[in-house]
């Protein structure tokens, strides 16, 4: 994911820190080439052994002259990263880095770099909570700096408040932002819609499906990673949405359909990967449905077909689910909801479709082109429909 990449992580004097030791590690295991400097401070609260041992670097910590190439090495970091990422940054080093300082390494880097510098502010409430600190963190981002964070919750000092450095998996969306500017969907904005919808029978119960909503996450995450703005509008799904994408929740289809409508209108794609009930039942019962004797019957009724429905030139991308005759059904549904290209999958199949993260699918264009690509993950999955939507709107 972060393949071919240069990515300088710059540690500061926070109880935090050994967060970043995690930072490092998911970088590294994406593919980055990990630069890591420490400050003094930082140094104090995490060995520089940890990220050499994790990034196969050594890890810059010089402060000052004694370095006699001190620099060429800073220039070099600082020419050399796609991103630079502070995590933790401290008050004192928001505060060093809003006035230019360049006093040792990390500030010198900081400074001479050309690269977008992600900035995970981490300190106490009280620190935070300071006009000087919000004043310098403002300068900062009117620079073009991206602050991410901090968060809300406990803190070391024992108090609860805005403080705490964000989640490594907010820090590591941030850098996928970063690097996903230059992407082939840069300044593109993609609907896509993934889970179950349920339909409400009475306050208890509801019509549902086993979509898992991976496959929608996925094609989400890949999207973001790409340079997309994405809005994701997901019924309920057995993971967490990813980050760094406008997430929209709902539950039923009636309730999908409002909001990607509303969303859909001037966007440049929609990908439905959402299982949405095509039936519902007429009425919902105000009240929980007890057990009488003798059977039951619930009247449904059809849902609104949402991908048919959306007009207006974007290009547009629908899953199919089949258990049979795939290919005809899937061509049918591309055809009878004026489909871009469809992507269709063997239920039947057990590495295939809900919950698994892989699925192996079958995608068919609108000139009747049938692709049958292998097993693959969900995520190669989600960049092989991307490199579709993308190639169409080039050619828009
Ligand atoms: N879809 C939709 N609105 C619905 C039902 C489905 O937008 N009410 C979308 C799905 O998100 C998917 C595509 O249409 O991208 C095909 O879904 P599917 O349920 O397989 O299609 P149906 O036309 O409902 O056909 P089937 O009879 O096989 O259920």
């Amino acid at each position: 994911m972060f393949e071919g990449k240069s990515i300088v992580l710059g540690v500061t004097g926070s109880i935090s820190a050994y967060k970043a030791v995690d930072i490092a590690s998911k970088l590294t295991q994406g593919g980055a080439v990990v630069e890591v400097i420490m400050t003094e401070a930082a140094a104090e609260f995490v060995a520089p052994l940890s990220f050499q041992s994790i990034t196969h670097r050594p890890v810059h910590t010089a402060m000052f002259a004694p370095v006699t190439d001190f620099d060429i090495e800073h220039v070099a970091l600082a020419e050399r990263a796609d991103v630079l990422v502070i995590a933790p940054a401290t008050a004192n080093t928001i505060a060093r880095l809003a006035v230019g300082l360049a006093d040792d390494l990390f500030s010198c880097t900081v400074l001479s770099t050309r690269a977008p510098v992600i900035i995970a502010p981490a300190m106490d409430v009280g620190m935070y909570q300071n006009s000087v600190t919000r004043e310098n963190l403002e300068r900062l981002r009117s620079r073009g700096h991206i602050i991410v964070g901090p968060a809300y919750g406990r803190l070391a000092s024992g108090l609860e408040g805005m403080g705490r450095l964000v989640e490594v998996g907010e820090i590591l969306a941030a850098i996928h932002q970063v690097l996903g500017r230059g992407g082939d969907l840069a300044g593109r904005r993609l609907v896509i819609s993934a889970g179950g919808t349920q339909e409400p029978i009475d306050p208890v119960r509801y019509i549902g499906n086993y979509s898992s909503g991976k496959m929608g996450y996925a094609l989400a995450e890949a999207a973001r990673n790409r340079g997309g703005e994405v809005t994701l509008i997901t019924a309920p799904a057995a993971i967490p949405p990813p980050l760094g994408v406008e997430v929209i929740q709902v539950q039923t289809a009636t309730q999908m359909r409002q909001a990607v409508i509303e969303k859909a209108a001037g966007a440049d794609a929609l990908i439905m990967a959402a299982a949405v009930a095509d039936y519902r039942p007429e009425v919902a019962a105000e009240k929980k449905i007890k057990r009488r004797p003798g059977r039951l019957s619930i009247e449904l009724t059809r849902t609104p077909d949402i991908l048919g429905e959306v007009s207006g030139g974007l290009i547009k991308v629908g899953f199919a689910a089949e258990s049979e005759e795939i290919v005809e059904n899937a061509t049918r549904k591309l055809r009878d909801k004026g489909l871009d290209f469809i992507v269709a999958n063997d239920i039947t199949s057990a590495d295939s479709g809900f919950a698994v993260d892989t699925n192996r699918v079958i995608i068919i264009d609108r000139n009747g082109k049938v692709d049958r690509l292998p097993l693959m993950l969900k995520s190669e999955v989600a960049d092989k429909i991307l490199d579709r939507v993308a190639g169409l709107l080039a050619g828009k």
